[in-house]
């Protein structure tokens, strides 16, 4: 592992058709989340930018009124190892369900794709946002949230207890003696939990990074947990500063409650940039992008984030009150928070959430933005950013060609990469196999 000096991590989240529910519509822009060489170009661009990761979400169900970049898309693992080959430092890190997915299969994807890009792959441990994937899998219904959530923390663990199926160096492949496995070095899991039994061992070996970087985004109380225990990035969606750093403030006492060291979880909020000529210009694209922005579309991702179906509503009046979410809490907290502090119409809601899907908006110059980037970073309230362009490729493009180049003069962004993996990029140890941890621990004594 390389010791850095604190710099902003960047995470490219790539929807197929931009953020912005119409980024495809603007004249120049290219839409796809099937469209490979648009999302080469996108990954290669994030590379050249030297970003630590490429980003993909995804969803188990679609429906023709959803975001326009989630209706039809590749399936991340697939896709991002065909991209492990056409990039070279690019963290890659995909989308998977701990409620629809099946440990013992997520796991050798995930590893296979760690090893065909020599240490590059990632992991967003989600517990499923959409009730509508429970009849793609004979469900009923959907788990309850914190439900979910429970069946999520024990496949972290077995999905852990797999990748330790193998120590480095258990698969000699000795021509000369003829050892081709060493078995002192395998270990079988034998799980047996309230949701899972998996007995092991996996069939791949101990990949480059031993485990994949883990993220989740869980913003709930018990989705905090969750995070805080598990993983090595945190998404967030989060719009002032105050709230950021509360936000990471508690995240950070979590860790500690865990044990875990908080220099090794990166919080990272989501923040979707417009860059312009002047901040007056930037404005200008946001209102050209309102105005091709369909309204059914607009209501359903508003929708989709509280949780609660819209239609009946009132579009000129103030939001009225809800029950909680049962989907995404913490979106949902920070919509409705906004809407009351800016005393916001659900039009108007409405309309700043089919920006970004409720997450930050940053708009002006390049030396504007960079300004709302480093705030936060220098506040310590963030240590990096998920970026959302409103549309690809330009928006990405004018990022990586007019921002970077700021945050590079001020020594917030790597020049150069300095490691090969991923966890390198982030500062992150490569976990080590707990029966080296053990032989270590017993040569000490
Ligand atoms: C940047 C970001 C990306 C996310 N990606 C996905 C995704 O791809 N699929 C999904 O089902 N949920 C996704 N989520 C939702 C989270 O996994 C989680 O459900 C949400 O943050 C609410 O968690 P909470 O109920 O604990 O507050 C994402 C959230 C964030 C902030």
């Amino acid at each position: 592992m390389t010791t850095q000096p604190r710099i902003m991590h960047m995470g490219a989240f790539v929807l197929g058709a931009g953020h912005h529910i119409a980024g495809w519509r603007l004249p120049g822009a290219q839409a796809g989340a099937e469209n490979f060489e648009l999302l080469k170009h996108i990954a290669q661009t994030a590379e050249r930018g030297k970003f630590d990761l490429f980003f993909l979400a995804d969803a188990l169900n679609t429906s023709p009124t959803m975001h326009p970049s989630m209706v039809v898309r590749l399936e991340p693992l697939t896709l991002l190892s065909a991209l492990a080959m056409c990039t070279k430092n690019i963290g890659l890190a995909a989308t998977a369900s701990t409620t629809y997915s099946h440990p013992y299969n997520l796991a050798r994807m995930i590893s296979s794709l760690d090893h065909l890009s020599n240490g590059r792959a990632a992991w967003n441990i989600v517990a499923g946002a959409f009730p509508a994937a429970a009849a793609n899998f004979g469900l009923k219904e959907h788990p309850e949230h914190s439900e979910r959530y429970r069946i999520a923390g024990e496949f972290v663990e077995v999905m852990k207890g797999l990748w330790d199926s193998w120590e480095d160096g258990a698969v000699p492949m000795n021509a000369a003696t003829g050892q081709f496995v060493d078995a002192s070095k395998m270990h079988t899991l034998d799980h047996h939990g309230a949701h899972f039994d998996v007995k092991g061992p996996l069939n791949i070996s101990r990949s480059p990074q031993g485990y994949p970087v883990l993220i989740q985004a869980g913003a709930s109380e018990i989705g905090r947990d969750l995070a805080a225990s598990t993983a090595e990035i945190v998404f967030a969606v989060l719009q002032d500063l105050q709230t950021a750093q509360d936000f990471a403030t508690d995240m950070r006492g979590r860790v500690k409650k865990f044990g875990r060291d908080v220099g090794h979880m990166k919080i990272m909020p989501g923040v979707c940039p417009i860059v312009g000529e002047s901040e007056a210009d930037a404005r200008a694209k946001l209102a050209r992008l309102g105005e091709m922005s369909d309204a059914a579309t607009a209501l359903r991702v508003l929708s989709e984030r509280l949780g609660h179906d819209l239609d009946q509503f009132d579009l000129d009046a103030p939001l009225p009150p809800l029950p909680p979410s049962g989907m995404m809490q913490g979106h949902a907290v920070t919509l409705t928070k906004l809407a009351a502090e800016k005393n916001l119409t659900l039009r108007e809601l409405r309309d700043f959430t089919s920006a970004a899907m409720g997450h930050r908006l940053l708009l002006g110059t390049p030396e504007q933005i960079a300004d709302g980037l480093e705030e936060w970073f220098a506040a310590g309230a963030a240590d990096g950013y998920n970026l959302m362009p409103p549309y690809f490729p330009g928006a990405f493009d004018d990022f990586v060609d007019h921002v970077v180049p700021v945050l590079q003069k001020r020594g917030l962004m790597r020049t150069e990469y300095v490691g090969t993996t991923l966890r390198d990029h982030l500062g992150l140890p490569r976990p080590a196999h707990p029966a080296a941890t053990a032989a270590a621990a017993a040569v000490a004594h």
